[in-house]
């Protein structure tokens, strides 16, 4: 079955013929994730799309619609219901510290692993989410594909390190940090959501100074997985509940992912290593935020690296 689309959502059966991937638009290798329900078959392959859909679910069982609520893509209720949907299919992901990284950085830090997650990144959870929320007939047209919409990442996050006082989590279409603040906020109001954004595709900064999504003609940064800008159903949860943006550049982010090597032992993309390289930086560490800040959650969002561009990026430096 060879549906191909350079960007955006996809289509795809879902029969048991339909076990081959159906992107090829990743930029890099990323490993199929193959889901079973009622008997079929579902494959995903995660990749980094600007959606938000994952997060939304459908109307009758994974969110709310955005006419609904506060106008928002979903809320507490719909990301609660997604944690139980998904459960079956998604790690609950590990919550390491460092009193290394600790005394590095000057506040105390917990990684949410999700570079541990189910194909490498937090995507599989709004993709379950979305999938095992369609009854058998609505399965049997197909579905559309996405990778965000992501608060079962805070929900979890915050049951694990409640007195985690602010979330650092990085930001491209905005889908895994609008999940993130719409559950976190909606449990602890006080609670500070920080974007972490690369210097070469920093439109969510540039939007929030302007007021209005703001798109760029290009994007050049290491951190692949955050070229994508902010949509429509993302844009208004980034607006609203984000109480700012950290722009770190790249070798930043290759500092950062060195220290995950390093100190954690583990093995971050670029995109997963920028809240860390955010944390660390001086914007952070000038800003209000930073005094105001004590136990910090960093989503560490994704492992998929490749080694050779790892090996490359460390031993250039
Ligand atoms: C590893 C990783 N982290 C973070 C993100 C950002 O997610 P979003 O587009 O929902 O802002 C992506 C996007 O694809 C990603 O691949």
């Amino acid at each position: 079955m060879g549906l191909r689309m350079p960007s955006g959502p996809g289509l795809f059966p879902l029969k048991r013929s339909s076990l081959l991937p159906f992107f090829s638009c990743s930029r890099r290798r990323r490993p199929p994730l193959f889901l079973a329900r009622s008997g079929d078959w579902r494959s995903i392959r995660t990749q980094s799309l600007p959606s938000f859909a994952g997060l939304m679910g459908s109307r009758d069982g994974g969110g709310r619609c955005i006419e609904g609520g506060q106008g928002y893509a979903a809320d507490i209720d719909s990301i609660r219901e997604a944690q139980a949907r998904i459960a079956p299919y998604v790690h609950k992901t590990p919550v390491l510290s460092s009193t290394s990284i600790d005394a590095i950085v000057g506040k105390q830090l917990f990684f949410k692993c999700e570079c541990f997650q189910k194909a490498g990144a937090f995507k599989i959870r709004g993709a379950s989410n979305s999938i095992f929320a369609l009854d058998d007939k609505q399965a049997s047209k197909g579905v559309v594909t996405h990778s965000s919409g992501q608060g079962t990442v805070s929900l979890e996050l915050l049951e694990q390190v409640p007195e985690i006082d602010t979330i650092i989590v990085p930001i491209s279409g905005g889908g895994l940090i609008s999940g993130v603040a719409l559950a976190a906020k909606a449990i602890n109001p006080s609670i500070r959501i920080l974007a972490a954004e690369p210097k070469g595709a920093d439109d969510s900064a540039q939007s929030k100074a302007a007021g209005k999504i703001i798109t760029l003609p290009s994007t050049n940064t290491i951190a692949d997985g955050l070229r994508a800008f902010l949509g429509d159903l993302t844009w208004p949860v980034v607006r609203d509940l984000v109480d700012d943006i950290i722009v770190v550049d790249d070798d930043a982010i290759v500092d950062a992912m060195k220290m995950c090597y390093e100190i954690l032992k583990m093995a971050v993309e670029p995109s997963g290593a920028i809240g860390l390289a955010a944390a660390l930086s001086d914007e952070f560490k000038q800003s209000c935020a930073w005094h105001e800040s004590s136990k910090i959650g960093i989503i560490v969002s994704g492992g998929n690296v490749d080694l050779g561009v790892l090996w490359e990026s460390l031993y250039k430096r």
